[in-house]
């Protein structure tokens, strides 16, 4: 399939039957994972593939999740999905901790601006890491999905574990990593809708003059 066509058929899928992806798909849509780019080649990610019972744990946790912001019905749909669908992963990151503290040998040289490889490693390791290997995490799943898309294996993206990752990693015993997304592989029992996108005029919000001069 050309690459424009699998972007365009790519579309969140809301019901499932529970038919299984097999577990030769499944290991194409990991590799497909794995080769992706990654911030100064860390490969943050890791999988966890869920099996019924974890997958029926997790989505009866979600479904009693309550609180009052009015987000219940998301998490509640998610809740259903995870129950429903054939397969899901958990994909997580490296503990954003301060694992590297102790390579801050001289605080004070590092206060002082004197300690250059000290600075070096406290900006890698607290300013730019969390998000740099979040991106890195994306670009892992985007891949997986649209490797699936390729496969005829529909999907969604579910940052709604998040609400519960504490009770997540609890139950699969997985402290020591942080918790970044699932996303859901199976079969629709019905069609997706395309939903809407904002205008490029709209999104591009810079060299919007230059951009402009070249349309004329
Ligand atoms: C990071 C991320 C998290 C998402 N989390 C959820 C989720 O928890 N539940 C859900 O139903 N959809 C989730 N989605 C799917 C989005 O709602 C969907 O991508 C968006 O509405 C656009 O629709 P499309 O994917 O069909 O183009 C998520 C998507 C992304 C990229």
């Amino acid at each position: 399939m050309e690459f424009s066509e699998l972007i365009k058929k790519r579309l969140t899928t809301l019901n499932y039957t529970n038919k299984k992806v097999s577990n030769e798909d499944m290991n194409q849509i990991i590799e497909s994972a794995i080769i992706a780019p990654s911030a100064k080649n860390r490969q943050p990610w890791r999988f966890y593939i869920l099996t019924d019972k974890q997958k029926n744990y997790i989505a009866d946790k979600m479904e009693n999740w309550i609180n009052n912001t009015g987000l219940v019905t998301t998490i509640k749909r998610s809740a259903n999905l995870i129950r429903q669908v054939g397969n899901c992963v958990l994909i997580y990151s490296n503990k954003w901790s301060s694992d590297n503290i102790d390579r801050i040998k001289n605080p004070q040289k590092l206060l002082d601006g004197k300690d250059i490889e000290n600075m070096v490693i406290m900006h890698d390791y607290y300013f730019d890491r969390i998000k740099a290997d979040t991106l890195s995490v994306g670009a892992a799943v985007e891949n997986m999905i649209l490797k699936a898309t390729e496969l005829g294996i529909d999907t969604t993206w579910l940052c709604d574990v998040l609400f519960i990752d504490d009770v997540i990693n609890e139950y699969l015993d997985l402290k020591d990593k942080e918790l970044i997304c699932g996303v859901a592989f199976g079969y629709r029992n019905q069609n997706p809708i395309r939903k809407g996108r904002y205008k490029k005029e709209y999104l591009i919000v810079g060299e919007e003059n230059e951009r402009k001069k070249l349309c004329r």
